[in-house]
């Protein structure tokens, strides 16, 4: 049997304020795994217009090429399928200019962090932890 919901109600109504404010918001959800992060954000998008997007270990053109169909899919616009962009920051520049203050949920972000850092287990040679340093996208 599925253990009982933990109440959520503080963090979904901070989220909903913030989701409500009317001007740019920037949060950052974070706690150790299994914390119940990614439940929480599922139950509030359960009732937005919203794009999840998880984040994968693959490498940083398999991200922009999936969070492309994301958006493709949520506007309705194919079109974005085939756009050739530079990297995720001008995915989401597009995002922002087609979207009126548009809902995004990046899961697993620290996974972009890595890729751009150049230290995705795929990307670092075997054996090592190491990265390039310095992140942006
Ligand atoms: N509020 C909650 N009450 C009960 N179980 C939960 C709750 N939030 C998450 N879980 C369960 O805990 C596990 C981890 O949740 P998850 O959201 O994947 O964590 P995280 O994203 O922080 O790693 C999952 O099996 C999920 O179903
Ligand atoms: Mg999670």
């Amino acid at each position: 049997m599925k253990p009982e919901f933990v109440d959520r109600g503080r963090e979904l109504a901070w989220l909903e304020e913030r989701f409500r404010s009317g001007g740019a918001e920037l949060l950052v959800i974070y706690g150790r795994r299994r914390l119940g992060k990614t439940e929480l954000l599922k139950r509030f998008l359960r009732s937005k217009r919203c794009i999840y997007f998880l984040v994968s270990r693959t490498s940083l053109r398999d991200n922009v090429e999936s969070l492309k169909k994301k958006i493709a899919e949520f506007t309705g616009k194919r079109l974005y399928e085939r756009l050739q962009v530079r990297g995720l920051g001008e995915l989401l520049t597009y995002l922002a200019e087609e979207v009126e203050r548009p809902c995004l949920v990046i899961d697993e972000f620290g996974y972009l962090v890595e890729l751009t850092a150049g230290c995705s287990p795929t990307s670092r040679p075997r054996g090592t932890r190491s990265c390039r340093g310095g992140a942006s996208f």
